[in-house]
């Protein structure tokens, strides 16, 4: 194996922004509640395959993932009509401006709860560096986040029938419709809504703008690239773990049936989640020792999200991380040309901007310089009159 120098020089390089600057908790105030979300007569896939009955059988559903030439298998549907339990966070400036009506409605990816938008490492709960939350509120924005379908406190529902892609999106739209009506008593209604999501949470988001495009005024994706190609490193390098078997004391099998599913260690976290030398060791233990399992009926429902939005006509920001492995294979240059599937995602919209964030990998809040991407958000928004 023959690797290049510049290759070999960047392992090499000492992790320059170790000493960056801690950034200041700002005071506001968060509430946290429950929401019941109902589901109403959304289709849902039958598992083609019985539960997997070990490990030998999840990790070889990996690599009927990663199979050179997929086909998509015969499935039966169904339809899934339940209320679902959502834990969620709202958060709002201490001295409201104008921009506080306008409300940042944040969607988390695979392998996180909602902590993604606000993580702060133990010990140091003034430093903010890596919340969004905490930066969107400087900004004078009001917050809104959840945790998605199976993440708890919200519903551990079922892995293979439940905690399905299109159960997400309806969870996604009935938050919204419920927050923009008034419903949810610990959010006043918003003048504006934008969507941010990351990763999966990004699918979400944009299969939101394609289903309910009313419902959003714009739409930020960090973590996707509308490319699916590459999302099978992170398939192969997670061999599709059981959770319960991988963190038994926070995933006992009683809760987490062998649906739920997690990648092996840390470094497995690091390959498919961070960019070496870009982030503190410690965020690496922290969001390995905080993870949460992803399902079975996610991945059997992956291809059935409508991830093209042509009646969507607001703005939409990409801020993709220029290492991203799950969407880039390592290397997002070139593939967010004005012809890319992303852009061609949004053929109505009234703009569609893209950024690459430097020095970042897929899990981009979790990088010494996440605040500088926040600050590139928060400065689209403003710019587009949120
Ligand atoms: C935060 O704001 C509240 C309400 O304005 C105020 O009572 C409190 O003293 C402030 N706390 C700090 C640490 O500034
Ligand atoms: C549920 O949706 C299916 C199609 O997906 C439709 O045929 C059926 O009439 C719907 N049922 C109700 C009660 O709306
Ligand atoms: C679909 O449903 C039919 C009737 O219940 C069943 O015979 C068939 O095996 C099912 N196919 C799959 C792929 O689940
Ligand atoms: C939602 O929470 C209530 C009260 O804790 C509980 O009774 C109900 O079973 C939960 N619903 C689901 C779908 O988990
Ligand atoms: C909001 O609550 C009102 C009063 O309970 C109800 O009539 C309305 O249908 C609700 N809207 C939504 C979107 O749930
Ligand atoms: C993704 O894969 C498809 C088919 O396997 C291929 O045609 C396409 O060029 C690939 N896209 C990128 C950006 O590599
Ligand atoms: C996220 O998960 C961590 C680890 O389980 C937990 O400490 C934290 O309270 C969770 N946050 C939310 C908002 O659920
Ligand atoms: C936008 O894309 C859709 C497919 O998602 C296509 O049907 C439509 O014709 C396109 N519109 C324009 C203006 O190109
Ligand atoms: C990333 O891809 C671009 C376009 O193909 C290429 O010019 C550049 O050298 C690549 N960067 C790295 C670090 O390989
Ligand atoms: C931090 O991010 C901002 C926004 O992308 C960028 O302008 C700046 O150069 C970055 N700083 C470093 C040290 O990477």
């Amino acid at each position: 194996m023959h690797f290049s120098t510049s290759v070999w020089l960047s392992l090499l390089l000492p992790a320059l922004e170790a000493t960056a600057q801690a950034v200041p908790k700002q005071n506001y105030t968060c509430t946290n509640f429950m929401v019941k979300v109902p589901v109403n007569n959304v289709t849902v896939v039958v598992p083609p395959i019985p539960e997997l009955p070990d490990q030998y059988a999840a990790t070889a559903f990996a690599n009927q993932i990663t199979l050179r030439t997929p086909s998509a298998p015969d499935v039966n549907l169904t339809t899934l009509t339940k209320t679902f339990n959502i834990s969620a966070e709202y958060c709002t400036p201490a001295k409201s401006g104008p921009k506080a009506s306008t409300l940042h409605i944040l969607t988390h990816g695979l392998g996180f709860n909602r902590s993604y938008w606000d993580f702060y490492l133990p010990g140091k709960p003034n430093d903010a560096r890596y919340s969004y939350i905490n930066s969107a509120i400087s900004a004078g924005y009001s917050t809104l986040s959840w945790n998605r379908l199976g993440i708890e406190p919200s519903t551990i529902a079922d892995p293979y029938t439940e905690i399905q892609g299109p159960v997400e999106i309806a969870l996604l739209v009935g938050l919204t419709t419920l927050a923009r009506a008034g419903n949810i008593s610990q959010v006043p209604v918003p003048q504006k809504v934008i969507h941010v999501g990351h990763s999966f949470g990004s699918e979400l988001s944009v299969s939101l703008a394609s289903v309910a495009p009313d419902i959003t005024d714009g739409v930020v994706l960090t973590g996707y690239s509308a490319i699916s190609n590459y999302s099978t490193f992170f398939v192969a390098n997670s061999a599709l773990h059981f959770a319960n078997v991988n963190q038994p004391k926070r995933f006992p099998p009683r809760t987490y049936s062998s649906g739920f599913l997690t990648w092996p260690d840390k470094y497995g976290n690091q390959y498919s989640f961070f960019a070496y030398p870009y982030f503190d060791p410690a965020v690496l233990d922290r969001a390995e020792a905080t993870k949460y399992p992803f399902t079975f009926g996610e991945f059997l429902t992956m291809s059935a999200l409508p991830l093209d939005a042509p009646n969507f006509e607001g703005p939409v920001l990409y801020l993709a991380s220029q290492e991203d492995l799950i969407f880039c294979a390592s290397n997002c240059t070139g593939l967010f040309g004005p012809d890319s599937a992303a852009v061609q995602s949004f053929n109505s919209s009234s703009s569609v901007e893209t950024y690459l964030q430097p020095n970042a990998g897929h899990g981009l809040n979790l990088h010494f310089n996440a605040t500088g991407a926040y600050k590139v958000i928060l400065d689209w928004a403003d710019r587009h009159g949120f």
